[in-house]
């Protein structure tokens, strides 16, 4: 299959639907190959890197070059376009933000065990985050463009035909409760995250047209009851936060389902002999840099502290790329 093949396939997971003037005026841009002098012109960049800059770009097959210039590569145009509601680049543009810095003090962190962010005195970093507007959008779209592969797997793998309610805790944006709502009809779902977070989540849902089945519900999932489900979901939370907060929040989550319901972590989930899921062992390192004690942790660990929150049975089951989910049945 060519790269326009791969591109008519990607995008038909779930991006919110386009008026099909606007997608033949991208069809075109996506066409359209800029010369290096343009490219120069347009981004500001100095003569003597940009060559090489736009180069290596081909050479990692973030653009595509021709005779005539250069031009986004199929994923590229649709991924890194912040114009196209399938943009993914959120992420990269909170590392370059929040992460880029704190990781610069690794060996610090190493050191002392101690977060390098700005905000490493306060208690909670989520609040100080989200103190700032722009800072609390950036995070939550970055959540996106990192949980959609997951959102789309967990969609796809988990035996939703049996239940008909779910709860994501710390939904963030709403990528999982918007694939899972996208994919099965017949599910209502709750996204529950900080107050906050309410009018962003509640957008991402109407983009998708999706308000009538899938809601807000604010509140601290350490504190506040938990919205009734049949499955809660727990995507990249448990990771923010130490043992016996991980612990406790799969108690909570044990003691609000019912008889025959489940919990779902997903995660860059460590291999068990933490040997070769590189990506979940360097997560658990960013994790040190950016939160007080949270860390990754392997699928045998989280079966564990499910076992110790009271669910029957369990099992791991992979996802997407460094992604697993551990499933616990109550
Ligand atoms: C790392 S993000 C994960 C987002 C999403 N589940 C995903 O996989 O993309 C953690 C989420 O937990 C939320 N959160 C943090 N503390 C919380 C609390 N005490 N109660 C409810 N949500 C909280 C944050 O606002 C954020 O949306």
């Amino acid at each position: 299959m060519g790269k326009l093949g791969g591109f008519l396939q990607i995008e038909r997971h779930g991006v919110p639907q386009r008026d099909p003037l606007e997608r033949a005026q991208d069809y075109r841009e996506f066409q359209l190959q800029r010369p290096v002098e343009e490219l120069r012109d347009r981004l500001g960049l100095h003569r003597r890197g940009a060559r090489d800059f736009l180069d290596a770009l081909v050479a990692l097959d973030l653009l595509d070059r021709d005779n005539d210039g250069y031009r986004n590569s199929a994923e590229t145009d649709l991924y890194l376009d912040p114009a196209k509601p399938s943009y993914l680049g959120g992420m990269l543009e909170f590392h370059n933000r929040s992460i880029y810095l704190p990781w610069a003090t690794l060996t610090e962190a190493l050191r002392t065990g101690e977060a390098q962010t700005e905000f490493k005195d306060e208690e909670d970093q989520f609040a100080a985050v989200y103190r700032d507007p722009d800072r609390l959008t950036a995070l939550l779209t970055a959540m996106s463009g990192y949980s959609a592969g997951s959102a789309i797997a967990l969609a796809n793998t988990f035996p939703w035909d049996r239940y008909q309610t779910f709860c994501d805790l710390g939904a963030a944006q709403g990528m999982v409760p918007v694939q899972l709502g996208l994919r099965h009809p017949h599910l209502r779902g709750v996204g529950f995250d900080l107050p906050q977070v309410q009018p962003i989540f509640e957008k991402f849902v109407a983009d998708y047209g999706l308000s009538s089945r899938v809601t807000f519900s604010d509140g601290d999932f350490f504190a506040d009851s938990l919205p009734p489900a049949q499955v809660y979901v727990l995507g990249h939370v448990l990771h923010d936060w130490g043992l016996d907060a991980k612990r406790s929040l799969l108690r909570r989550a044990y003691e609000a389902l019912p008889e025959g319901g489940a919990v779902i972590v997903y995660e860059m989930m460590i291999d068990d002999e933490r040997r070769t899921n590189a990506a979940g062992l360097l997560m658990s390192l960013n994790m040190l840099v950016l939160s007080h004690d949270g860390f990754d942790y392997t699928g045998a660990d989280c079966q564990g502290w499910m076992a110790e929150a009271g669910f029957r049975e369990s099992y791991v089951q992979h996802l997407v790329g460094p992604e697993s989910m551990v499933v616990g049945l109550k």
